[in-house]
């Protein structure tokens, strides 16, 4: 949730390879962008309202009518949070003597009370934001130098944050964090500071960590402080294996179908996983005296998922909840119990509350990411790669199966039949292999043509598919905005059977298993009132007024059947003129509560 992008080294256009950068962060916030360079003893701002990946960095220059060169900027793009979405709201943000320039992704928790006493002072906001306190906070401190000042200002804000500062008379670039990333990437003679790897992998892919109450001052090398005891931290320079080439489209015309085509290979790297790792871990679930697996949005479905496999595969029982109601369960949590967390940033503010909670109880904790070295990732006893690469359209594809292949797999393991499970998914990936072909988008296609003005749909499954349902709903939600519901095919004829009339479609999601029959039935209960009736299943059946086929790969039936919704939902998209990439309101790591 915002961008946030610096480069501090020798060459000369910090500022356009900052946008540049930022572009390619752009999937975490697009109402608004701005850039701040410093040159001599003042900083420029720059900042624009609308998607900065539109921006023509050739015409910076004009735009500014000032001289750009520079070899120290920083940029953010922007989900507002306080404040509408504005100019004088997008970031960065000056200090009223305009000498400290400062960009922000969080939420500042008491800015109200700190706005009334600097304006008590004489400052004079000229934004909305909860983020101006701080840039005005640090000019009052000034006169203890740059960086006492900082740390001055920091250790008054509650709430979470990443902050970078710059300053018109000081040639440092200064970072800090708490609760929201901060990654630090360092290139020869140069380095950069991101919310995300992404945007300087074309540079560099050795990257240091900024973990939680920590300052990065970069100056000609990059020194690391803790703020909380003021001494001084060496940080490990990890290798990121990640190519430039994954984070981006390519031939593609969005990332969304991109990731789409990808899970052709996504499900084998994800399940390539160290055996002994996977028992160790199924052990922890064996013995656990109650097991919570958390995770938000779509995260969150794959956890209901989960649930649903642990209970047939393993005969195990596990708890689920949404991270931001996770904290509400926190008196069942015990030194005893363990929280699984789900998670393609590994960042989601609500999921790493609930750890913190979790830890704060001695829980122990497994994370299941898919950005090594996240903070998820980090703070957990255990952790799982699922291995997907660089996820970029807010909507969650690849990350999503990866993960509920990961599940699979250890719902296997804890029942002692790794390989059979393994098995299993191998299969499955090749099945989809074979699915994924230009006929099969095509057929889909034809279906998004037919459906694409609708109002209303809804999806149905029962079992294990009954959470695919619910994630359906989610995706076609995001991408078409078309209003998207799921249900428990068996919950219909408690209430929303009242929504069906005549021509309202209802995917139905058929697995060929024991609840076959019972979901057919329901399906034929909406048909009776007038629904169109598309089946999502290995098989036809005739009560389908359209059917999309998939392969059978039993137990793994979750990720072969959400994966010809989310082309729908793309399709659905692109038909109805919406961007898949960037939908309207979303942001693909949301690092606020
Ligand atoms: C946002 C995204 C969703 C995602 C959720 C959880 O809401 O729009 O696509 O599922 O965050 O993200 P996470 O990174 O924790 O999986």
């Amino acid at each position: 949730m915002c961008g946030i992008f610096a480069y501090k080294g020798e060459k000369t256009n910090a500022a356009e390879l900052v946008i540049n950068g930022l572009k390619k962060l752009e999937y975490r916030g697009y109402d608004s962008w701005g850039v701040a360079f410093k040159t001599d003893h003042k900083i420029s701002i720059h900042k624009e309202v609308g998607k900065i990946g539109e921006f023509d960095v050739s015409t910076l220059r004009e735009k500014m009518n000032v001289p750009i060169e520079s070899q120290m900027a920083m940029g953010h793009s922007r989900w507002a949070t306080h404040g509408g979405v504005t100019k004088a709201n997008a970031h960065p943000h000056y200090s009223q003597d305009e000498s400290i320039a400062i960009v922000h992704n969080g939420i500042i928790e008491n800015f109200a009370e700190l706005k009334k006493e600097l304006q008590g002072k004489g400052y004079e906001f000229r934004s909305e934001t909860d983020t101006e306190v701080v840039a005005h906070l640090i000019q009052e401190y000034k006169s203890l130098g740059h960086v006492e000042a900082i740390k001055k200002a920091l250790s008054r804000l509650q709430g979470r944050y990443a902050i970078l500062v710059l300053c018109a008379e000081d040639n440092r670039l200064i970072a800090a964090r708490r609760g929201s990333p901060l990654i630090i990437g360092k290139g020869e003679k140069e380095f950069f500071i991101a919310s995300d790897i992404p945007a300087f992998l074309e540079y560099t892919r050795k990257v240091m960590y900024l973990d939680d109450d920590q300052m990065v001052i970069i100056n000609d090398d990059a020194q690391f402080f803790d703020l909380k005891t003021n001494k001084k931290i060496e940080k490990r320079i990890v290798e990121i294996d990640w190519n430039p080439e994954s984070a981006e489209k390519g031939e593609f015309s969005h990332f969304m179908i991109k990731e789409i085509t990808e899970q052709k290979e996504t499900i084998t790297r994800a399940i390539n996983q160290d055996e002994t790792k996977l028992m160790k871990i199924a052990d922890e679930i064996k013995n656990a005296y109650g097991t919570y697996l958390v995770g938000c949005g779509t995260a969150g479905k794959v956890c209901l998922t989960a649930s649903y496999l642990f209970a047939k595969i393993a005969k195990r029982h596990v708890n689920v909840a949404f991270g931001s109601e996770f904290p509400s369960l926190q008196d069942f949590i015990t030194d005893r119990s363990l929280v699984i967390a789900v998670s393609q940033s590994g960042e989601t503010a609500d999921t790493l509350e609930a750890i913190e909670v979790a830890k704060k109880k001695g829980a122990k904790v497994l994370s299941i990411i898919n950005v090594e070295g996240s903070s998820m990732d980090r703070i957990s006893d255990y952790s799982i790669n699922i291995k997907a690469g660089p996820e970029k359209a807010v909507a969650s594809t690849k990350a999503t199966t990866a993960q509920i292949a990961i599940l699979t797999l250890l719902a296997y393991a804890l029942d002692k039949r790794l390989e059979e499970g393994k098995i299993l998914l191998v299969n499955t990936a090749s099945q989809i292999n074979d699915m994924l072909n230009p006929r099969y988008e095509e057929h889909i296609l034809q279906l998004a043509q037919k459906i694409q003005d609708v109002e209303s749909m809804y999806v149905i499954g029962k079992g294990v598919n009954y959470p695919i349902a619910l994630e359906a709903a989610i995706k076609l939600q995001e991408v078409s905005y078309i209003h998207a519901e799921g249900f428990a095919g068996g919950e219909l004829k408690h209430g929303p059977i009242a929504l069906i009339h005549e021509g309202v479609p209802c995917i139905a999601i058929v697995a060929n298993d024991e609840t076959k029959h019972e979901i057919i039935s329901n399906a034929m209960e909406v048909k009776a009132r007038g629904g169109y009736i598309i089946g999502i299943s290995p098989e036809s059946n005739d009560v389908f007024d359209y059917w999309i086929k998939v392969p059978e790969v039993g137990a793994a039936s979750p990720i072969v059947n959400i994966i010809p919704i989310q082309i729908l939902a793309y399709q659905l998209a692109v038909l109805r003129k919406n961007n898949p990439d960037m939908p309207r309101n979303l942001a693909k790591s949301v690092t606020v509560k």
